[in-house]
């Protein structure tokens, strides 16, 4: 579905030229839920801007469903690294944002999205602001914006960054089981090996900046995931394959 075909990035800051992805190809299929980990400053956003269409790559070429989208806005949900819920909407308002801006008219897209609001665990909160609610629970929300969005591909920017240790625990089985019984196509920037290897089904490794995909991890472990998946020897065997190759 999503196909990434040589892509380089470079940015240019005055006269400078900052290379960031170097050559990136890879592919996700529908349905698929697809991790990217690499460090910090990497370019893992910066892909993300330009599957999202925010930036055009320097070259190569972005395939979805068979169309370019190489420069193309509104083909994919995005939720960004950082808080993106508008503080003067409310949070059904929030969540009801992509349905809107998809066209729906405003009531009926607010009736949906508080209908999603108690699998959500945010039951009873459809009329609070943003800032009231804690940090796991904005990015619930955040992501529920997301899941409501007509594009099939959701792209995922490092969504349990800011979290505590405990809430990210959490929020990572939540978001599973709302995937596994949702399965849209999932791309997720993380740079959690543990993280990754618990939600993927696969796993592009990236390097140092200017980024190259250095490993594609298959992971074997089915589904449903349980805590008891991150105990078997094969996901500690993976965690520290991947470990070394940071
Ligand atoms: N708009 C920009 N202009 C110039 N440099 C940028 C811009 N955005 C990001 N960068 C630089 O590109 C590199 C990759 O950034 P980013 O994609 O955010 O990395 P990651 O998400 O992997 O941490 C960093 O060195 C960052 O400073
Ligand atoms: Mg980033």
């Amino acid at each position: 579905m999503l196909v990434l075909e040589h892509v380089a990035m470079h940015y240019q800051r005055g006269r400078d030229i900052l290379p960031v992805l170097e050559d990136i190809s890879l592919q996700v299929e529908k349905g698929e839920f697809v991790a990217l980990i690499g460090p910090s400053g990497c370019g893992k956003s910066t892909l993300f801007k330009l599957i999202g269409g925010l930036l055009t790559p320097t070259s190569g070429t972005i395939w979805l469903e068979g169309q370019k989208i190489n420069g193309h806005t509104g083909h994919i949900s995005y939720v960004p690294q950082h808080n993106s819920l508008f503080p003067w909407r409310t949070v059904e308002g929030n969540a009801a944002l992509a349905l809107e801006v998809s066209g729906m008219p405003r009531q009926q897209a607010l009736q949906i999205a508080r209908e999603w609001l108690p699998r959500m665990g945010l039951a009873g909160y459809e009329k609070a602001y943003p800032q009231t609610l804690s940090g796991g629970m904005q990015q619930r929300v955040s992501f529920l914006r997301a899941l409501l969005s007509p594009q099939e591909l959701m792209c995922l920017d490092e969504p349990f960054g800011a979290l505590d240790a405990l809430t990210r625990l959490e929020m990572q089985r939540w978001l599973l089981d709302v995937w596994e019984q949702h399965r849209r196509t999932v791309m997720l920037v993380t740079h959690s090996i543990e993280e990754a290897l618990f939600l993927a089904d696969r796993i592009y490794v990236l390097s140092q900046r200017p980024a190259r995909i250095i490993k594609e991890v298959t992971i074997p472990f089915n589904r449903p995931r349980t805590p008891a998946t991150m105990a078997l020897p094969r996901f500690i065997e993976l965690r520290q394959e991947i470990h070394a190759l940071l």
